[in-house]
This record gives C-alpha cells, sequence and structure tokens, in this order.
C-alpha cells in the first residue's frame, strides 16, 4: 500500500515524489511494441526459432516487470475503514510532467529601505503597483518577465523607448492579472489558503497558460443538427477524460452558475425535478475536476452518497470554493478582456480565454504541489499600504464537511 502525495497524513505540503520506478527503462508502449515485434518473427524454424522463443520471454519479462513497476496503481486508503474510500494512483504519473512543477529561483532582493521612493512616484504610468517602493517594483518587472515572457522579456509588454506607453494589449491584460492576483490571494484564502498564486502558477513561462478554455461550438455533425443533442454524450473529448458526456460541462458552471446539485434528499421523490441529462452534465464536470486535480472521485465524494457534505471530505469543502472562485475570476476579470486581445487569442465563439481548475492546478493536487512563493512577492499576496481602497468581496455561504471526515484511517 502506497501514498498518494496529496494524503493529508504527510504534514509537508511539499509531499516528495514517489520513487522513479521506471527511469531508464523503456516505457510501457515501447515495451509492448517491442514484444509484438518479436512475435512477428515468430515464423522461423530450429535454432531461429528457439532465438525468438528466448527474445520474447525475455520480452514477456521486460513486459511483466515494466508492467509491475509502472503500472500497477498504488492505493491509498483514504476514508474511514469500510466506506471503499481508496485512492488510486499511478506512480510515476506526476514525475512524466518533468519540470512542470518547478519553480524558478527567487529574484535577488535588497533588505528595505524606506528612503527609496513610491514605484507611482518616479514613473508616469503606474496604476496598480503604486503601493510598491521603486526597487520592490523594478524586482516585480524581473520577476513577471520570467513568469510570463522569458524569451521576450520587457519587450513583450513594453515599447522599451517609452516604457510608460500601454500602446501593448499585453500590457493592458497584465494589469488586468495584477488585480486579479491580488483578488485571489487576498479574498480566496477559503481555496488558495496562505500559499496563494502567483502569475507563474498559470503561467510557468508562457505568454498563454496551459489548459485554459473557451466555449465550446460543438462537433459539426449531420446528427447534431438533425436531433439536436443538446451538447450531450460526445465521446473523445480530453476536458472530461474522454468519457461520453456533455463536451462543454465549463461554461455552464464555470462561467454561468447554474446549479451543481442533482440528488434528491429523501429517500422517497419529494419533488426534485432533475433529469438524468442534468445528472449527466454535472458528471462531466466531476470528470473535469477530478483530472485537472489527478485524483478519484473518492478524494472528495464518500460515493455512496455523493450529496451528502457530513460524509465528504475536507477538500469537497476547498473545491466547492474553487468553484466560485473560477467563476468570479472569468465573470470578474478574464471575461472583460475581450476586446483588448487580437482575434486568434478568442474562442471559435469569438469569447476571451478563461481560466478552469487545471489551469492553476495541472493534474496536481495542490498547485506545485502547495508550495508557495508569496514569501518572495509579499507584495502579489494584497495591497502593500492603507493608502489605496481595497476591493468589496461578498463572502458566499459555504457548506460545512464533517469534523475528521475524509482524514485516513489507520492503515490496515
Ligand atoms: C508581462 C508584462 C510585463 C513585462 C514582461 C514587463 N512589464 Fe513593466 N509593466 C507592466 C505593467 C502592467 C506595468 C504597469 C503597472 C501598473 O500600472 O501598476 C508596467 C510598468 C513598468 C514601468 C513603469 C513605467 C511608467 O513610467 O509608468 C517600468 C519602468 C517597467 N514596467 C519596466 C519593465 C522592465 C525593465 C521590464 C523587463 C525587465 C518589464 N517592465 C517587463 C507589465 C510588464
Ligand atoms: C489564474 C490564472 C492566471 C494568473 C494567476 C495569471 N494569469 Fe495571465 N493569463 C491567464 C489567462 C487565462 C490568460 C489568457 C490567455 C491568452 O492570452 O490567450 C492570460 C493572459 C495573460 C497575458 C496575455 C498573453 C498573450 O500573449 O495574449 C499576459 C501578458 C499575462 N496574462 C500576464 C500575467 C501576469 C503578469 C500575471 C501575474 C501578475 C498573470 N498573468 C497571472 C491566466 C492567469
Ligand atoms: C476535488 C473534489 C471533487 C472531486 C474529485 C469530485 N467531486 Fe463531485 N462534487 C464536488 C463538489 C464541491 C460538489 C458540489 C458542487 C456544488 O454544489 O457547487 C460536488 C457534487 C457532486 C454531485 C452532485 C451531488 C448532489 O448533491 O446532487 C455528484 C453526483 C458528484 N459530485 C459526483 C462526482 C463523481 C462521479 C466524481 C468522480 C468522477 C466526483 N464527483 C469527483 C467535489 C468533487
Ligand atoms: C487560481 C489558481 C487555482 C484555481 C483556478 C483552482 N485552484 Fe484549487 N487550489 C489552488 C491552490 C493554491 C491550492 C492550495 C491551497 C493550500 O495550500 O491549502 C488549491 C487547493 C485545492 C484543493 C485542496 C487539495 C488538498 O489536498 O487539500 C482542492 C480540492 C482544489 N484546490 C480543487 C479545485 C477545483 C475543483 C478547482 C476548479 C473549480 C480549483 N481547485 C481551481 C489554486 C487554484
Amino acid at each position: 500500500m502506497g501514498r498518494h502525495p496529496g494524503n493529508p497524513v504527510r504534514v509537508s505540503s511539499q509531499s516528495p515524489l514517489p520513487a522513479r520506478p521506471c527511469k531508464g527503462r523503456p516505457d510501457f508502449d515501447e515495451c509492448a511494441a517491442w514484444s509484438g515485434d518479436a512475435g512477428a518473427r515468430r515464423t522461423g524454424t530450429g535454432l531461429w526459432a528457439t532465438r525468438v522463443r528466448i527474445v520474447m520471454a525475455a520480452a514477456l519479462l521486460c513486459g511483466l516487470v515494466v508492467l509491475s513497476g509502472c503500472e500497477q496503481p498504488q492505493s491509498v486508503q483514504w476514508g474511514y475503514r469500510g466506506t471503499s474510500m481508496i485512492h488510486l494512483d499511478k506512480p510515476g504519473r506526476l514525475e512524466s510532467t518533468g519540470n512542470l512543477h518547478a519553480i524558478p529561483p527567487p529574484e535577488p532582493r535588497d533588505p528595505p529601505d524606506p528612503t527609496i521612493p513610491l514605484a507611482g512616484e518616479v514613473n508616469q504610468n503606474v496604476q496598480v503597483l503604486n503601493d510598491l517602493d521603486a526597487l520592490e517594483f523594478a524586482r516585480l518587472m524581473q520577476a513577471i518577465s520570467v513568469w510570463v515572457a522569458p524569451e521576450q522579456g520587457c519587450v513583450y509588454c513594453h515599447n522599451t523607448e517609452n516604457l510608460a506607453s500601454d500602446e501593448k494589449y499585453t500590457k493592458l491584460v497584465s494589469r488586468s492579472m495584477l488585480k486579479m492576483t491580488r483578488q485571489i490571494n487576498e479574498y480566496w484564502k477559503t481555496h488558495v489558503a496562505g500559499t496563494g498564486v502567483t502569475c507563474w502558477t498559470c503561467h510557468r513561462g508562457q505568454p498563454v497558460p496551459s489548459d485554459i478554455w473557451f466555449t465550446d461550438p460543438g462537433p459539426k455533425t449531420a446528427s447534431a443538427t438533425l436531433l439536436g443533442r443538446g451538447g450531450q454524450n460526445t465521446a473523445g473529448i480530453q476536458t472530461i477524460a474522454n468519457a461520453a458526456l456533455p463536451y462543454d460541462p465549463l461554461t455552464p458552471f464555470l462561467a454561468a452558475d447554474n446549479a451543481i446539485a442533482v440528488q434528491g434528499t429523501t429517500a422517497l421523490p419529494t419533488g426534485n425535478r432533475k433529469s438524468i441529462k442534468q445528472t449527466e452534465w454535472t458528471y462531466a464536470l466531476m470528470m473535469y475536476i477530478s483530472n485537472s486535480l489527478g485524483v478519484n472521485c473518492t478524494y472528495c465524494h464518500q460515493t455512496r452518497s455523493m450529496g451528502v457534505w457530513e460524509q465528504s471530505t475536507p477538500q469537497r469543502v476547498t473545491a466547492w470554493h474553487g468553484i466560485r472562485m473560477v467563476r468570479e475570476l472569468n465573470n470578474a476579470f478574464l471575461l472583460p478582456l475581450q476586446p483588448l486581445y487580437p482575434g486568434e487569442r478568442l474562442g471559435a465563439k469569438g469569447d476571451a480565454p478563461k481560466v478552469g481548475c487545471s489551469t492553476c492546478h495541472k493534474g496536481v493536487f495542490k498547485p506545485l504541489y502547495g508550495v508557495s512563493m508569496l514569501g518572495d512577492y509579499p507584495e502579489l499576496a494584497r495591497v502593500m499600504t492603507e493608502r489605496r481602497p481595497r476591493m468589496e468581496q461578498p463572502t458566499p455561504e459555504a457548506p460545512a464537511a464533517a469534523e475528521g471526515a475524509g482524514a485516513p484511517g489507520p492503515n490496515p
């Protein structure tokens, strides 16, 4: 029985990675292809046939070794005994993503000096970061370049002849991104805790972050037009882990705020009008969420009754806040940027790029394994002084999970 990196038994949020069983070996697919090749040569006779048999035996053995080392899922008991809350994961799944979850070294920092003027005083057009001193400001510009546009540098957002100019859309978008990052860190602690996010959490050295999404206009098939499938059950869509479920659950649930709950709360039918079709939309969203975090349904649910909060894990409450956070980010920050973007950045329906769970998480239970970068960049955690008015933020009412629910039971 192995340990999942998300297992809260580990106190450290920096979960060490599982061992690397496959390093230096051909991976499973290569090995399978190789044994298939050996099988194809089985036409020989005599000594040759024996050789082929040896090769095949070796291939089979190799397949077995690779299968046992690589493909066998690890399981972790994730809920109380007898609740079947088992977490399954493939060892090596996270390592195959290489450096994706690493963090660039922080920019060097001078000790704080109150005599240094504020960035807003020495520059002409600072609208967001005017609570930073000029040195902190320059340091952050350097860091932003590394996080968002390491190849292009300052010119990605600036006309370097005139740094105050707002002629590039990327600078205008960045201003909004700065506000959004502070908004997440200051007002969504219910989701991001003290860990928080920086530009790196989403961008990882790319101007356009991975795992962004657009409203999906749907496949252009004759049957879709004739039968009007209403977005239902199209297999092979990666967003929902290739399940045959509605193909775009993100627009109704992560941009709009359609109700996700579908289950009746009483034993006998007492007026719950939710249909199987609606349930499929909920399941499609849940496939997306599980896939984004690299977890099973049992990471959040006791599957005998998905809807019951008292039997859900604390992670489900974090996810509940996450859904609300993502809706706000899309509606308050990302969708309004639509007029700024050049056409090639927009979706098939002309909509602006949006964030989902995987834009930050990228297949991991906590982005960057829960390592915080805010200690090195406290100016992104919040507005630094009281000189500027705070943004208003109503806190949505949250359901509470049972105390201790989801805590892993003793290992049997
Ligand atoms: C990803 C976009 C981005 C990159 C890359 C970037 N900047 Fe900026 N820069 C901004 C934004 C946004 C502002 C305005 C901040 C505000 O309004 O609070 C700004 C403002 C400035 C200003 C203030 C200009 C004025 O007079 O108002 C200076 C100076 C500056 N940046 C220097 C740099 C340097 C030097 C680099 C390269 C090391 C750099 N920036 C890289 C987005 C960027
Ligand atoms: C929650 C995720 C998230 C965070 C955090 C974030 N961004 Fe973005 N950013 C996006 C998305 C989504 C887009 C839209 C992608 C596109 O432009 O196609 C974007 C686009 C941009 C672009 C435009 C790139 C282009 O070529 O179109 C810039 C520049 C940018 N972000 C800078 C920043 C800066 C600077 C920060 C930190 C202050 C930051 N972002 C933080 C999600 C994020
Ligand atoms: C990361 C946590 C998380 C994971 C993983 C997850 N869910 Fe959910 N699930 C939630 C949250 C949060 C809600 C409630 C959403 C809301 O009402 O806003 C929910 C709601 C549901 C509901 C509706 C419950 C009701 O009251 O009607 C069903 C059904 C469901 N999930 C099934 C699944 C299935 C099946 C999987 C695995 C494919 C899964 N979930 C994986 C967090 C999760
Ligand atoms: C803006 C970036 C961002 C987005 C978008 C985001 N998350 Fe998170 N999420 C985080 C951070 C950061 C943490 C780590 C918080 C901590 O250290 O406790 C986290 C933690 C979690 C956890 C707790 C994991 C654990 O093991 O304790 C769950 C569950 C989760 N997120 C689900 C979601 C879901 C579901 C969505 C999409 C609806 C989502 N997140 C979208 C940044 C994000």
